[in-house]
């Protein structure tokens, strides 16, 4: 059987420094848990100003541009990657929308959070953007990979 075979759907998501800050890791992680999501990956980490810019790539031109990787940048982030069936789509759903004001009850912005830049979380808007920033903040080595899917000489 081929290594790579069957590869499930992955997304990245990250706490960003306010959620950080505010004591929101274990609400947040427990969504996606129980919705029955699987971590893959995850680990602590202050990116830099430059860093920010390479993840916010797509928005050099907006006005907030700056401000966004400032606050990015600001504190620690908890960077993931979790897997399963439509999970970058439905982990969207789980946050809701980019604006606090505008998200739903029972998403994680429509809960917790009121500002736009202040928002708690980010989460991959696509397959492209998801497999770009998986690569991005993760080496292959830091993401989990099921037994079942590696290959049999591995230890
Ligand atoms: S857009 O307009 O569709 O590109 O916006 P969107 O894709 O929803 O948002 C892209 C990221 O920019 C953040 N954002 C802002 N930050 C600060 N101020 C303002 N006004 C603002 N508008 C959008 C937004 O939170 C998205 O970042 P992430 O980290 O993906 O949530």
């Amino acid at each position: 059987q081929e290594a790579h075979a069957a590869e499930m759907e992955r997304t990245f998501i990250a706490i960003k420094p306010d959620g950080v800050q505010r004591g929101l890791i274990s609400e947040i992680l427990s969504r996606f848990e129980r919705k029955g999501f699987k971590l893959v990956a995850i680990k602590i980490v202050v990116p830099s100003k430059d860093f920010a810019g390479k993840h916010y790539h797509d928005l050099k031109e907006r006005p907030f541009f700056s401000g966004l990787c400032d606050f990015l940048s600001s504190g620690p982030v908890v960077a993931m990657v979790w897997e399963g069936e439509g999970v970058i789509r439905y982990g969207r759903k789980l946050i809701g929308a980019t604006d606090p004001q505008k998200s739903v009850p029972g998403t994680i912005r429509g809960d917790l959070a009121v500002l736009v830049g202040r928002n708690i979380i980010h989460g991959s808007d696509g397959p492209e953007t998801a497999k770009d920033e998986i690569k991005l903040w993760f080496k292959q080595e830091e993401l989990y990979n099921s037994p079942s899917l590696a290959s049999s000489s591995s230890p």
